[in-house]
């Protein structure tokens, strides 16, 4: 079964089951400065799982395109990727884990047809925080399968989130396929990465919130979180040992074996081959989403580079040695813009972003290369030399701790980081200050900086007399906003106070912010801003502003802008080509 006919028939059944389709959000978390990019499909839904409504009901379903940048190391084993598609279900607080598993259950062996015999499950052992899961146990119990099929295990294994510092989380049940292949030792169980058991859904039932390190309140609603990887079920499905065998890579493979000439490449090249086909995935996602990212040494922009030049210093090992990368994010848009219309639309921008960073890299990749040759002749790279080939020649140091391995060599980190920290004292401080606010940050300040957002794109399209220009990014940390908007040119000083002037204007008009819950088309017809595509019928939650400024946004906002103080803009600058970014604070 394809990766196409695996998500209808997972929305199919949940929506049979009473669940609203959502759509995917941003790849990019929205207001949530503690994570770079959305790992599960509860992510976008946090406020929600912590008790706000959602518009759409308490029974929702999806596929949520996801990055995990902590699997970066494991990409190329049989079922790890850094950007993947995860079909999602929930429940906000309404049915728990009985409806839960009975419905995995039903979907994996009734829909598709898995075998029971071959499914294996793990559940909760019960520790300080929260008590041994028997309810899932039993549950599982009575549908068949036998108790040597169960396993019981500890957080590590059995305890999602939160996807931030705090917030929602919970005891989970996890659901293995047996691939059949020989244990890899006796103590072989679910969960070892062998690749006999494949992890193909989680259910998670969360009803903690984590405050604080080691520390877990009740919610004040039962919810029911669950993911099922998407490659991975369907590598399953389509009877392949790993996700790189399914029908979505295969196109992207055979083009990396045309352009490296290589048809039967031995481990080592499989293992490039994989990585690139991985990270190209992931740049082209990130490149492509509404609020797409440009490559850069700073967070989002940081990994991205890193995916990018990997897969270039790969490409190279391969014998690739003119710009590939453009080719290979054209199969990927074709392969996914059906879903993702985000990618057929940024298509441009996409690829005029790879062939500018590898145009980029490409000049000093060779140099650095050769640099790296004869330092490693120490035997050694001390934190100096990996900071020059940082600075010099555009190594990422995880690179540079990638080629160490390669020829069994150690890089001196702590050496570098101190050498990095020298040059980006300024940096270093801002990056503090970010991580300050925590996941689903409702502080009072973040509210008053997300009504403060909605003036400033409200202004600028007041002040610059384009009702075209719309939000492409905004990121909240309780000290500054900063918004990314469209325009291709720098604002002038008198524009910027313009603006500034325009936003202060309403906050002294005191007026009220209220919430409404509107259907999209509703929304659209009152003329509301909002950067998310949404499906016909939906219902949305819309700020407006005392008739100046009307958002579809899932807020929180503060009641009356007369809370705001004074708005004032700290930095105005390019972010990308064709989008500026304001930074801005209340005061
Ligand atoms: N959040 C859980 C996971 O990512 C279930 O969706 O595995």
């Amino acid at each position: 079964m394809q990766t196409k006919q695996l998500k209808k028939l997972y929305l199919e059944f949940f929506k049979e089951k009473q669940h609203k389709i959502i759509n995917s959000s941003s790849l990019i978390p929205e207001h949530d400065p503690t994570v770079l990019f959305t790992t599960a499909g509860m992510h976008p839904l946090v406020p929600f799982l912590m008790g706000q409504p959602h518009p759409q009901g308490n029974r929702l379903v999806d596929v949520q395109k996801c990055i995990r940048t902590g699997d970066i190391d494991a990409v190329g084993d049989p079922s790890h990727l850094t950007f993947f598609e995860m079909l999602g279900n929930w429940s906000l607080g309404d049915y728990f884990k009985k409806e839960a598993i009975d419905w995995s259950y039903e979907f994996l062996t009734k829909i598709l047809k898995f075998n029971p015999d071959d499914l294996s499950v793990t559940v909760f052992k019960g520790d300080k925080d929260a008590p041994k899961d028997t309810e899932s146990a039993e549950k599982w119990k009575s549908l068949g399968i036998p108790e040597e099929r169960i396993y019981y295990l500890p957080k590590e294994d059995n305890w999602w989130g939160p996807a931030g510092k705090t917030g929602p989380c919970g005891p989970c049940t996890e659901m293995f396929i047996d691939t059949k292949i020989k244990p890899c030792s006796k103590d072989c169980r679910p969960g070892c990465g062998c690749g006999k058991y494949f992890e193909v859904w989680n259910d998670v039932f969360m009803e903690y919130n984590k405050v604080a390190e080691g520390q877990f309140e009740k919610l004040k609603q039962k919810n029911v979180d669950t993911g099922m990887g998407l490659e991975r079920t369907a590598a399953m499905l389509q009877g392949k040992k790993t996700v790189y065998d399914i029908e979505i890579f295969t196109p992207i493979i055979e083009k990396i074996k045309e352009l490296s000439q290589i048809q039967n490449p031995n481990q080592e090249q499989e293992l490039s081959i994989r990585i690139i086909t991985d990270h190209v995935r992931a740049s082209t996602f990130i490149l492509g989403d509404n609020l797409g990212i440009t490559p850069s040494n700073l967070d989002q922009g940081y990994i991205l580079r890193r995916f990018i030049r990997r897969s270039i210093r790969h490409g190279k090992s391969l014998g690739i040695e003119k710009e590939f990368l453009s080719e290979l994010a054209k199969i990927v848009i074709k392969l996914h813009k059906e879903d993702y219309k985000e990618l057929d639309r940024n298509k441009d921008f996409i690829i005029t972003e790879l062939k500018k960073e590898d145009e980029k890299f490409r000049k000093t990749l060779e140099k650095g290369l050769h640099k790296f040759e004869r330092m490693s002749q120490n035997k050694k790279i001390s934190g100096t030399e990996a900071f020059l080939l940082f600075q010099s020649y555009g190594f990422p140091l995880e690179m540079t701790e990638e080629l160490a391995k390669e020829t069994n060599i150690k890089v001196d980190k702590e050496g570098f980081e101190k050498e990095f920290k020298k040059h980006q004292e300024l940096s270093r401080v801002g990056a503090e200050k970010r991580f300050k606010g925590g996941l689903g940050d409702h502080s009072e300040e973040t509210t008053k900086l997300h009504t403060a957002t909605h003036l400033l794109n409200q202004a600028l399209r007041v002040v610059l007399k384009k009702p075209d220009i719309f939000q492409r990014g905004s990121n909240i940390t309780p000290e500054r906003l900063r918004f990314d908007f469209n325009f291709d040119r720098k604002l002038e000083k008198d524009e910027l106070k313009k603006v500034e002037d325009w936003v202060n204007g309403i906050i002294k008009e005191e007026l009220e912010v209220k919430r409404e819950e509107l259907t999209v088309e509703e929304a659209k017809k009152r003329g509301a801003q909002g950067v998310f595509e949404h499906k016909y019928g939906d219902k949305v939650f819309v700020y407006t502003i005392g008739g100046k400024s009307i958002e579809i946004c899932g807020g929180p906002h503060i009641k009356n802008t007369k809370e705001l103080g004074h708005f004032r803009i700290k930095k105005e600058q390019s972010s990308a080509a064709g989008v500026r970014r304001i930074k801005a604070v209340l005061e």
